[in-house]
């Protein structure tokens, strides 16, 4: 799925290119920012020379392309720091795992680093490398540390690669990148709207000590938050108790049970255009809760449940309802049990995902799901959270006319 966000009109992008196969994909990419509005410029690695010319790109943007540190004709017609701050946003397509593993350290050794470290405006990387390489410990400890520094990842999409490989590491598709990098500019997609987000588990108390609940880490309904928010929307985040830093552009209202995830719903959601429900509400509470610690020596202890009010449910039946979205974590018959919630709950959407796969359920930072409507199912590929939770907000707001 590939839809156009935003504009780059009047946009600056500094295209940086490091030294991978993909950087014949650069020169597309160029010619779509043009068409999408933006002026561009381009800065090469000396490694990337060796698998496309400068001239292409030359001859693409009407623009000699800057190579050297330490070149005094190119510094004489627009100096390093110059070039740093005439870009609105640099854009780094293809980053190899070199590259990433530079700009985590802060090194200066070239111009496209010393560019980076000079930046006023954002910084997004499209990593491309094999497969393994990318799933490798050391470059997703890189990626985190320079997600941790606001710098953007457009993740790098699956399928067949340049070495023979199958799997994870490909550069996204120019059209995409194109896309991604107007969403930086912050989407007036949702602008003006309030979007209300519930994430994480919920805690049911036993006891002053012990409690019920289960294994969501809030990764899904935060990125959706983030996702939001980026778009333009006023997004408040209902969470569970998760480790996760609350997101910033966000109201973030934290909560422990169900019943208190409930009253910030319905306290939330009246002038909401959209309500999603990513939260792993627990389904049953303890009918009563014990005032002091239940001590061992009572031996066996017999529990006794009663059912939660269903959240979103709730919100759905409303007479002023926003455009109501569910999960379903399933364990099998995903579309079989997403369309009976759907319909049972009566919501506009289902996102049905698989919570048996570990590489995709609780706590992973992958997800694959099925998009599950009235009028059919739209299946799409595995690919992290933080990218699907985008692609989310985009299909809702173009499929469903939100805006
Ligand atoms: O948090 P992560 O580690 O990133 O994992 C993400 C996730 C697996 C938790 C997420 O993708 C997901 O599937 N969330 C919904 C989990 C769930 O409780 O699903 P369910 O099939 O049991 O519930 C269906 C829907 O009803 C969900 O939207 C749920 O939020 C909602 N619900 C359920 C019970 C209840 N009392 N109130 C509700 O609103």
């Amino acid at each position: 799925m590939t839809l156009p966000i935003g504009s780059l009109s009047n946009k600056r992008v500094l295209l940086g290119i490091t030294g991978g196969i993909a950087a014949y994909k650069s020169a597309d990419l160029l010619r779509r920012l043009q068409t999408a509005g933006a002026e561009v410029r381009v800065v090469m690695t000396q490694a990337a020379t060796e698998f496309i010319t400068p001239l292409t790109f030359q001859a693409l943007s009407g623009h000699p392309v800057h190579l050297d540190l330490l070149d005094t004709a190119a510094e004489a017609a627009m100096g390093h720091i110059e070039l740093a701050r005439w870009a609105d946003v640099i854009l780094i397509a293809p980053a190899t795992a070199d590259f990433i593993a530079r700009l985590v350290h802060g090194e200066a050794g070239d111009l496209l680093s010393t560019l980076c470290l000079a930046r006023k405006g954002p910084l997004a990387i499209a990593p491309a490398m094999n497969q393994a390489m990318w799933s490798n410990a050391a470059t997703q400890h890189n990626i985190t540390a320079l997600q941790e520094r606001d710098i953007t990842i457009f993740d790098p999409a699956a399928g067949y690669q340049a070495c023979g490989d199958v799997g994870e590491g490909r550069m996204e598709e120019p059209e995409q990148l194109v896309a991604l990098t107007s969403a930086l500019f912050g989407s007036t997609l949702l602008a003006g709207q309030k979007v209300v987000i519930t994430a994480g588990p919920t805690q049911e108390a036993l006891d002053p000590v012990r409690y019920l609940s289960n294994h969501s880490s809030g990764k899904m309904g935060y990125a959706l938050a983030e996702a939001a928010a980026e778009a333009g929307a006023e997004t408040v985040l209902i969470s569970g108790p998760v480790a996760l830093a609350p997101p910033s552009r966000v109201r973030t209202i934290a909560v422990t049970s169900a019943q208190e995830m409930l009253d910030a719903s319905l306290q939330e959601v009246s002038d909401a255009t959209l309500f999603i429900a990513a939260a792993a509400v627990a389904d049953y509470r303890p009918t009563t809760v014990a005032n002091q610690k239940i001590k061992k020596s009572a031996g066996a202890v017999s529990l006794t449940l009663e059912k939660t009010t269903d959240i979103v449910a709730t919100v759905a039946g409303l007479e002023n309802r926003p455009f109501t979205v569910g999960f379903a974590a399933e364990t099998e018959n995903l579309v079989v049990h997403a369309r009976d919630k759907l319909e049972r709950k009566q919501l506009d959407l289902v996102i049905a995902n698989d919570v048996s796969d570990t590489r995709i359920g609780f706590g992973s930072d992958n997800n694959r799901v099925v998009l599950v409507t009235s009028d059919g199912e739209q299946e799409l590929p595995e690919m992290r959270k933080t990218q699907l939770a985008r692609e989310l907000i985009l299909y809702i707001c173009t499929r469903f006319a939100l805006n």
